[in-house]
């Protein structure tokens, strides 16, 4: 049998399943997100080869990997641009919340609950004058509360993640772009908040966590806030070519997280990789390899209107920004370590987009040895939602497939 399709059999699928929506990995309805029988795997089958691992994940998104670390007792770093998803993986791997203590802060931050008045709210989207003065109220009280780290986290966390609801986001069949906000003025906070907080606590104090230590941070994937040669191990998946604004995903969240003002989120639209608002343009790089630049080309000469002068540009600050990813992480990690990326082919218009492909040859400029070691076809996946993708490629059909790099 050959090596990938032994190491096929090893790896769980990163889908996730109905089954795996349950506890820590159900709080929030992270589309991105890879299983946690997937990530098990990967560093059970690293365990046996060598049994003191230093992991990192610089795409952390829900922070499955961070969680299946302290599971198995891994130390593990973990980093993503977005706050809101930086603070969720950070409540999900506390250790230090008991039971009896917990609860009676909670209860005393609600008496202490009031909304802010609105002159001292910040200037934010989405959310309606009285959502805004309620909810910034409250994450006020647990900021000023004198409490622990992990119990202020906690806390706020659980506020995050009814903000939704609080602002009345509805979407539509796209589950990553919200349609509209509105129309929830008048629901109550601190009941919603309660049921939250004790949902939450409950998951966390059922978690068998080892001792081992996770680091999660505020971070560019393009610059890691890590010494070189540090990592055993690398498991990620970045952004995919399918243009999902993760930002717009979680509008409400980051804005709560962070008082971010519209022009903080444009910042921050820009900055996320494989978002729709271009941030740099230039040269490209024949590092990038073939299949890149023949991608590239493609979609420039492609007639349609916008390709070149539009499209192009997002395509090429995406490949860009996968480039300083890839080099950044091989900067990161020892001599021999190695990196594990779920990645997914897509398509532009009829082009398909094979990003597998392209990362292995991007890693071959970078001296690291690619190869795919697991691979299946996606079927039911957003190209299909869309009517015009559906007439331009009929039943189409990706390809997502795990990457192991070798530095
Ligand atoms: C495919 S998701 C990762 C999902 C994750 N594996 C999980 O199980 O939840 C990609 C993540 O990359 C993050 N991201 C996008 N651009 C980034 C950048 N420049 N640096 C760090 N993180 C970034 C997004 O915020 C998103 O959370």
């Amino acid at each position: 049998m050959s090596g990938r399709n032994e190491q096929q059999l090893f790896f769980e699928d990163p889908k996730i399943l109905p089954e795996d929506k349950k506890g820590v990995f159900h709080w929030f309805p992270f589309h991105a997100a890879f299983s946690s029988r997937f990530v098990q795997s990967v560093i059970e089958y690293e365990l046996t080869l060598n049994s003191n691992l230093t992991l990192f994940d610089q795409f952390l998104g829900s922070g499955t990997t961070a969680v299946v670390s302290k599971l198995l007792g891994v130390d593990f770093w973990g980093s993503d641009v977005n706050s809101f998803l930086v603070k969720l993986a950070q409540t999900k791997v506390i250790t230090s919340l008991v039971k009896h203590q917990t609860t009676s802060i909670l209860d005393e931050v609600c008496i202490n609950y009031e909304p802010l008045p609105l002159n001292q709210t910040p200037e934010v989207e989405v959310m309606s004058d009285k959502a805004k003065c309620k909810l910034f109220g409250l994450k006020q009280t647990i900021e000023n509360s004198n409490i622990s780290e992990d119990q202020k986290k906690w806390l706020l966390t659980s506020l995050l993640l009814i903000t939704r609801e609080m602002v009345g986001e509805q979407r539509g069949t796209n589950p990553t772009w919200p349609k509209s906000y509105g129309g929830a003025e008048d629901k109550e906070l601190i009941p919603l908040f309660r049921e939250k907080a004790l949902t939450l606590l409950q998951d966390i104090q059922t978690m068998a966590y080892q001792s081992s230590s996770v680091n999660i941070t505020l971070a560019d994937a393009k610059n890691l806030p890590y010494e070189s040669d540090k990592f055993d191990l690398n498991i990620t998946s970045p952004p995919y070519l399918s243009r999902i604004d993760y930002v717009i995903n979680t509008l409400p969240e980051i804005i709560l997280s962070q008082g971010a003002s519209k022009e903080d989120i444009y910042q921050l639209r820009k900055e996320v990789m494989g978002g729709v608002v271009i941030n740099k343009k230039g040269e490209n790089n024949p590092d990038w390899g073939k299949e890149c630049l023949k991608v590239l080309q493609n979609i420039q000469e492609h007639p349609s209107k916008s390709s070149a002068n539009y499209y192009y540009w997002t395509y090429y600050d995406y490949f860009h920004d996968l480039w300083e990813t890839l080099k950044e992480t091989k900067r990161v990690l020892k001599k021999k370590g190695r990196a594990y990326w779920v990645v997914q082919t897509s398509y532009y218009k009829e082009i398909e987009l094979d990003l597998p492909k392209i990362i292995i040859q991007m890693g071959s400029s970078l001296d690291m040895k690619g190869e795919i070691v697991r691979e299946k076809e996606v079927k039911n996946h957003l190209g299909n939602l869309h009517p015009d993708q559906r007439r331009r490629v009929p039943n189409k059909v990706l390809r997502e497939s795990v990457i192991k790099l070798i530095k």
